[in-house]
C-alpha cells in the first residue's frame, strides 16, 4: 500500500481520512493488527502514523532502492478506537 496526497491537497487532513477510513474498515474485517514501512526520513508520514496510534515495532535495513531504512509500524486494532466522524461516504 502507498499512501500519498497531491502535493498541492496536503496538511487539509485528507491523509488522516483515507487512513481512519481503512483502518475502520479493517476492525469491520476483525482484523487485529495494522502493519506498515515508512523511510525512516520521511516525518510528515511518521508524524501521521504516530497521531493515528501506530507504534515503532521493527526495522528494514536498506529496504528502500535508495538503501534507506525502513521504519515498521504497528498498531493493535483490538486496542484502538478509530475515529468515525469524518468517515466518507
Ligand atoms: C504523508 C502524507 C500522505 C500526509 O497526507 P496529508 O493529507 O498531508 O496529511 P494530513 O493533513 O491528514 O495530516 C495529518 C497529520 O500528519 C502529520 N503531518 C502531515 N504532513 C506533515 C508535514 N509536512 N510535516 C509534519 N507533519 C505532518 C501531522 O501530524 C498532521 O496533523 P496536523 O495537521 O494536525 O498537525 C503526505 O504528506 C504525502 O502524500 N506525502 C508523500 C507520499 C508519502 O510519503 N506517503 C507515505 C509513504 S509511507
Amino acid at each position: 500500500m502507498l499512501v500519498a496526497v497531491q502535493p498541492n491537497q496536503q496538511r487539509r487532513g485528507l491523509g488522516r481520512q483515507v487512513l481512519q477510513a481503512l483502518l475502520l474498515r479493517a476492525q469491520e474485517l476483525d482484523c487485529s493488527t495494522a502493519s506498515l514501512e515508512v523511510a525512516a526520513s520521511n516525518q510528515a508520514a511518521i508524524n501521521l502514523y504516530e497521531a493515528l496510534g501506530f507504534i515503532n515495532c521493527g526495522q528494514r535495513s536498506g529496504y528502500y532502492r535508495n538503501g534507506e531504512d525502513a521504519l515498521l509500524k504497528c498498531l493493535d486494532l483490538k486496542q484502538i478506537q478509530v475515529r468515525t466522524d469524518n468517515r466518507p461516504e
